[in-house]
């Protein structure tokens, strides 16, 4: 199965972009972003910052007012914005599917669009529906209302990604969905990211949800103000200053647990875990060592690199670990 980027992801560039809607609400001021090529960014900020305008002026469902909007390096916002939104998957809160088609009819909308080959979008539209986990024989026939809100938020993201995207927008995708059902999704996302490189903008309320599926935070206040752009680690060990201070709150030294790997160097000897102290996989976060010693009540756990153990994580080292981490500053 090769659901595997064909196109290249591309790079985005927001250059001094501007929205004042005809009532005179100046919803973007003026933002300058540089999304890397693959990279999920994430706008984040209070309601009515101006999120939903700039990702809806990406797609030009919305005219910019001003500024340019680069797409690997090509200003997209004199192209023709049907074919635009044909290169551009688009991922809303309520999905968005269409009522009286079936999934598979859903998922194989922009192929038809673009003229495809009957064939050739039956097998996309399939291997898709099998790629997010609603394999085509059993969920293929069935329309929209016959899903669950997570199922159908998973066909709506095989359908923007159906003609293989550049670029990848997503709004609020995973808000309508109950708390449970958002972490699978979100570590489905993950998955998929691994298998599909497509550079991403997702708008969010939710820090949490940024700080896990984020390579960038972009921190916005009101008329998409740019208070901070950084890394996850970044943004909660140094907000830059006090509106991300406020925004990120008093949770993130909590927070930065699950963003710190456990140091590869400077573990204790095995034996210092004790007998039967529980095990965790080197590649894991601090996050997960720590919660492994609450769970089981131990003061230290063993980390394992495969089968074998390379050394043992005290509580005190974890907050040890987590002063001296280093963060990169993004460049
Ligand atoms: N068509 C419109 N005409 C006038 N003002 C608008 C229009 N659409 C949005 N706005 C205003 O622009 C501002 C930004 O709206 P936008 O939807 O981009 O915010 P948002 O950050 O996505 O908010 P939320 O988090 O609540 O979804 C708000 O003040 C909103 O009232
Ligand atoms: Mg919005």
């Amino acid at each position: 199965m090769d659901v595997t980027a064909k196109h290249d992801a591309a790079p985005i560039t927001l250059d001094r972009l501007r929205k004042v809607y005809p009532d005179g609400t100046v919803a973007v001021e003026e933002l300058g972003l540089e999304i890397g090529s693959g990279e999920v960014t994430v706008l984040i900020g209070p309601s009515g910052c101006g999120k939903s305008t700039v990702l809806r002026m990406v797609n030009r469902l919305i005219e910019p007012s001003g500024g340019r909007i680069l797409i690997d390096g090509t200003d997209v916002t004199n192209a023709d914005p049907t074919q635009l939104r044909r290169t551009i998957g688009y991922v809303i809160q309520n999905v968005g599917l269409f009522p009286h088609q079936n999934v598979r009819t859903n998922v194989g909308t922009v192929p038809r669009m673009l003229g495809w080959e009957k064939g050739r979008t039956a097998e996309r539209t399939d291997e898709l529906l099998e790629l997010v986990g609603l394999p085509a024989a059993q969920y293929g026939k069935r329309y929209p209302h016959e899903l669950s809100g997570g199922q159908r938020q998973r066909v709506g993201f095989a359908r923007a990604l159906a003609a293989d995207p550049r670029v990848l927008l997503m709004d609020e995708p995973f808000s309508a969905v109950d708390p449970i059902n958002r972490g699978r999704l979100q570590d489905e996302f993950l998955r998929l990211r691994r298998a599909v490189r497509k550079t991403t903008i997702l708008v969010t309320h939710d820090l949490q949800e940024a700080i896990k599926l984020g390579d960038r935070i972009a921190v916005l206040s009101d008329h998409a103000q740019l208070q901070q752009y950084a890394t996850p680690a970044e943004l909660l060990a140094r907000p830059g200053n006090e509106f991300v201070e406020r925004f990120v709150g008093e949770d993130r030294g909590i927070m930065r647990l699950s963003v710190t790997p456990i140091p590869a160097d400077g573990l204790r000897p095995v034996a210092e875990a004790g007998d039967g102290a529980p095990v965790v996989s080197s590649g894991a976060t601090l996050r997960e060592a720590f919660g492994v010693m609450l769970a089981t009540g131990r003061g230290a756990v063993v980390v394992r690199d495969g089968d074998s153990p390379v050394g043992a994580l005290t509580a005190a080292d974890v907050q040890v670990a987590l002063a001296s981490a280093a963060v990169e500053t993004p460049a």
